[in-house]
């Protein structure tokens, strides 16, 4: 079977903190790795946008999964698709929290209509392309710091 995408966006609940989030990761970082799950998770201004990758029976359990967990309510599923190769191969699953930097902030207005993280009103393509730019922000962060 090959490889599927999967997008989604969701409301974080509002008590949602930062140890919410290590849970989360801690969680993702068990369980995608062995069931072979990558892909990126982007919080900001109280939405999760989030990508899975891997093996579709994989990739649907994990979402099944996380759908029903209650730090977060209103999961739309914006797209779930065949593709030739994961983008997040490096990550079992990579959290980034933004929207505060400027040049974050230009990223958001890049690809919807303002620079305000709405991710329900963008179409799945923009946030793929916004999460593709997130990771390579978080690449580049990683190099720069091993270089220095
Ligand atoms: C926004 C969000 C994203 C999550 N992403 C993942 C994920 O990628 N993988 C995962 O296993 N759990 C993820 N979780 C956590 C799951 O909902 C669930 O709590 C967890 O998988 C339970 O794991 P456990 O049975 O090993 O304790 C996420 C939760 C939230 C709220």
């Amino acid at each position: 079977m090959g490889l599927y995408r999967l997008i989604y966006v969701s409301k974080a609940h509002e008590d949602v903190s930062y140890p919410d989030l290590v849970s989360i990761m801690e969680a993702s970082e068990r369980n995608n790795r062995s069931a072979g799950v990558t892909g990126l998770l982007c919080y900001g201004d109280d939405w999760f946008l989030q990508t899975l990758e891997g093996h579709r029976q994989a990739v649907s359990q994990t979402y099944n999964r996380i759908v029903g967990d209650r730090r977060h309510f209103n999961a739309e599923l914006l797209s779930f698709q065949e593709i030739p190769c994961r983008q997040f191969v490096e990550w079992s699953m990579k959290a980034v929290q933004f929207g505060l930097r400027d040049d974050e902030r230009q990223l958001i207005l890049r690809y919807s209509s303002r620079d305000v993280f709405s991710p329900a009103s963008m179409t799945a393509e923009q946030c793929f392309e916004l999460m593709l730019s997130l990771a390579g922000m978080a690449r580049v962060r990683v190099s720069t710091s091993q270089s220095s």
